[in-house]
């Protein structure tokens, strides 16, 4: 019986659709322990994978001896590249368009580099056979600075690559040069730089950190020789694409291979690429005919898997005398390690770097990446941003401050004479993106009275005066950011991995009884898909999103998608969702209109109905309806309520935020603390505002981490210094700071629901609001820049080097 009770609102509220600050549902099992994650695989006869890797970051392998560790009860096999040679797979393509050796093949190009795979009966055999294999090293020299490797007598690190042979992107022009890569207009740059009334010079350097997610890296093989097929279970932010390139690698037909990515410890990129550990333990479960682990330790993954970041970025930036920007140069020299496995789309080795002009209207302006091969390891992954989105805005906005200083001008000024007004947009680049939507001023001058700015500038020089008079050690800095993001790879036709077009995928199935299952082509890392996807649907299809159960990351049931890693979940499999729901209610439409005994046209959708247009009391609910598309035999309609959507975005998502962070700086021994952090972000339509709080507190956290202290350093000999977490620096509650988070709200207009991805946002942000702060703190006293991470020491060390310890 139709029911007219609840009123609209009721109904609404009962979905928990767009906008409701849902619970996550994904929690219940977490905080029990209930999780599922690779490592709680255990199947019968399961045998234990481990890596013997190199001590050395570059030496020649003379000679590998595994019979002491084969001697030893309960070892299986020891795989070194010679096993793997005959089939092939010695070396693996890497995500760029590079190859990598899979076991050492000849020689070892980084600390760490896998050199034989153990198989043993369990972990602790595993290991203790690892210390059995005998590896006969001869050091060659080891070069760690990029620049260092370019130069003329340079080691030649990668002896597999022909001297003059181009790379996958083009022309190399040294033994270690891996590509030069570039964007915009050199010639009307370095007019616009050359005649400018001030220009600002400075090397911004984004040091080599590392995603370090609480879980790290492994898999679980199994082929079943029987039945030909083999099962994968693994940390994979891309199943899909995993599933692909096995089958390539492996001969063995896609069909057969299925690809399962359990609950997630966190990604942030760190889980794109395809690892050593992946190939080895399928080899080994194919040779042994046994199901293989493999799970990475804490070093392993500091040390061999997917660093981030690296970049030296040589920027130029003119304006005029009252501070309009008039153009922007930047070179970078960016340190790959020893195979570029970055993880970026093909056609732009250097990600989305050229987003670097970022929220400022800039005429004209040039990049040039010169990517450089050294003995590190290999990456080059997003750590929790779109490709080099990070690297892009870190460096805009040290220039910024830069420029200011050049200037002697507020950097708030200055940053809003530039802005990129709100009716510019959509807005067209100098280096060649669209910007779909923003309104960065009103941001802006948000956050600027959210702090009260203007106070704490009258604070700070006070602050400075009673320095000068030796009544406080303490400085104040103001550390301000505007970011632009870019998130949502594809288009297709611009974004492809390996060839595989960016696109994302939903696949809904409603019941008979009105709930419903969706399955996506991403998969969470602990983002809360399960949460979120259910909401779009529940706004989309008037089911609620309690009803709605969300599956992702298993090959053999979700539709074909590109995975989750810089935050294009929301902004393609979102989009994609959507658009399957929308599937979904044109069919219900007729449906509803059949059992309604109107027209088509005469039907209008009211939060989970159709009612007859201006007789809103005849109608059915979208639980008669899914009943009905079953049960009830309906004239020119088939059975069945299922949708299915592929989505390829025709362009990218711009979200956006302004950041203050307030730093007090004591001059004596380096320490920080921070005082307030403002954080403003605008991801368009907002899904649900507690899951974006969550994700900005945790994005805000990791670029504290990066900003202050984490990184992956190498001594002159390759060592790792920070290779566990006694030295990598982890925050935990104590470090992290009080945030205040705000928003505004500028739907994108061409995603279906206007939202624009949020997930690195913050990190993307975070990382300049906090080290422009530490900047901030000494401009009064004639710095310009300092380098990341900020450390104590190293803050210590600036105020030191300003003559400030008297
Ligand atoms: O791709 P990834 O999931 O890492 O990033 P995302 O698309 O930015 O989404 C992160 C989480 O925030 C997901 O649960 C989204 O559904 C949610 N979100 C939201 O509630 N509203 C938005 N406008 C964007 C994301």
């Amino acid at each position: 019986m139709n029911d007219l009770t609840p009123t609209r609102e009721e109904r609404t509220a009962k979905l928990k659709g767009l906008g409701t600050s849902r619970k996550r549902v994904e929690d219940v099992r977490f905080t029990q322990g209930k999780g599922n994650y690779v490592d709680d695989v255990k199947l019968p006869g399961m045998l234990h994978g481990d890596f013997v890797r190199s001590p050395y970051a570059h030496a020649r392998v003379k000679s590998i001896n595994i019979d002491a560790a084969m001697a030893l009860p309960g070892v299986i096999a020891v795989l070194t590249a010679k096993d793997l040679e005959p089939l092939s797979l010695h070396w693996m393509p890497t995500l760029a368009g590079d190859k990598q050796m899979v076991l050492a093949d000849g020689k070892v190009l980084f600390q760490g580099q896998e050199v034989a795979f153990v198989v043993a009966e369990d972990r602790y055999i595993a290991a203790d056979a690892v210390e059995l294999v005998e590896v006969d090293y001869e050091e060659l020299p080891v070069i760690t600075d990029p620049f260092k490797a370019l130069e003329p007598d340079a080691t030649v690190l990668r002896e597999d690559l022909e001297p003059g042979a181009d790379g996958a992107h083009g022309p190399r022009k040294h033994h270690n040069h891996i590509f030069l890569w570039e964007e915009g207009d050199a010639e009307a740059t370095n007019q616009a730089i050359d005649s400018a009334e001030v220009v600002a010079e400075e090397m911004v350097y984004y040091h080599r950190t590392h995603p370090c997610p609480l879980e790290t890296c492994g898999s679980v093989a199994s082929m079943d020789k029987v039945n030909g097929k083999l099962t994968l279970w693994g940390t994979f932010q891309a199943p899909h694409v995993v599933r692909t390139v096995a089958s390539l690698l492996s001969g063995i037909e896609e069909h057969n291979i299925r690809v399962i990515s359990p609950d997630i410890g966190g990604g942030f990129g760190n889980k794109v690429g395809v690892y050593p550990g992946y190939v080895c333990s399928i080899v080994a479960s194919i040779v042994t005919g046994r199901p293989v682990k493999w799970i990475e330790d804490r070093m392993d993954n500091l040390m061999a898997t997917a660093f981030a970041r690296d970049y030296w970025m040589k920027g130029k930036i003119s304006a005029t005398k009252d501070g309009k920007i008039t153009g922007l140069h930047c070179h970078v020299t960016a340190d790959h390690g020893a195979f570029d496995a970055c993880a970026d789309p093909t056609k732009f080795p250097a990600g989305f770097f050229h987003i670097c002009t970022g929220s400022y209207d800039i005429p004209v302006a040039y990049v040039g990446v010169d990517g450089v091969y050294t003995n590190k390891a290999p990456g080059g992954v997003a750590y929790r941003c779109s490709f080099r989105v990070t690297e892009a805005a870190y460096f805009i906005e040290r220039m910024i401050e830069v420029l200011a200083i050049e200037l002697n001008m507020d950097a708030a000024e200055l940053r809003r004479i530039n802005f990129i007004r709100k009716d510019q947009f959509p807005y067209q680049s100098a280096l060649g993106w669209e910007y779909d939507s923003g309104d960065y001023h009103t941001a802006w001058d948000k956050a600027l009275a959210a702090v009260g700015y203007d106070d704490l500038r009258k604070e700070q020089a006070a602050q400075v005066e009673a320095f000068k008079r030796g009544e406080t050690r303490k400085l104040l800095g103001i550390g301000l950011t505007h970011f632009t993001e870019i998130v949502g790879a594809g288009p297709v036709k611009n974004c492809d991995i390996l060839g595989m077009g960016m696109f994302d995928s939903c696949e809904i199935r409603i019941h008979p009884t009105g709930s419903a299952i969706a399955r996506l082509g991403t998969i969470s890392q602990g983002q809360g898909h399960a949460t979120t996807f259910a909401q779009i649907l529940a706004s989309e299809i008037g089911i609620p999103a309690d009803s709605i159960t969300i599956e992702e990351g298993d090959t053999d049931t979700a539709p074909y998608g590109l995975g989750t890693y810089g935050s294009r979940s929301t902004p393609v499999a979102g989009a994609a969702t959507a658009m399957a729901g929308r599937k979904i209610r044109a069919k219900a439409q007729m449906i509803a209109a059949y059992l309604l005994e109107v027209h088509d046209d005469d039907v209008e959708w009211d939060v989970d109905r159709f009612q007859v247009k201006g007789a809103p009391e005849r109608f059915k609910t979208m639980a008669e309806i899914a009943y009905a598309s079953y049960n009830q035999a309906i004239p020119g309609v088939e059975p069945g309520l299922e949708a299915v959507s592929y989505y390829d975005p025709p362009n990218m998502t711009y979200p956006f935020g302004a950041y203050i962070c307030v730093m007090e700086i004591d001059a004596d021994t380096g320490e920080h603390d921070i005082r307030q952090f403002y954080a403003l972000d605008d991801c368009g339509t907002r899904i649900n505002p507690m899951v974006i709080e969550g994700q900005v507190h945790g994005g805000l956290t990791e670029a504290l981490a990066i900003a202050m202290g984490q990184e992956i350093a190498y001594d002159e000999l390759g060592n790792v210094k920070t290779g566990t977490l006694m030295d990598f620096f982890l925050p935990t509650a104590w470090e992290t700071p009080n945030y205040t988070t705000d928003h505004t709200e500028t739907p994108s207009p061409h995603h279906p629901i206007g939202a624009k991805g949020v997930g690195e946002s913050p990190n993307v942000g975070g990382v300049p609001a906090f080290s422009n702060a530490v900047n901030d703190a000494f401009r009064a006293f004639g710095l310009r820049h300092t380098h990341m991470p900020h450390d104590h020491w190293r803050i210590w060390k600036t105020a030191n080097d300003l003559g400030l310890h008297g």
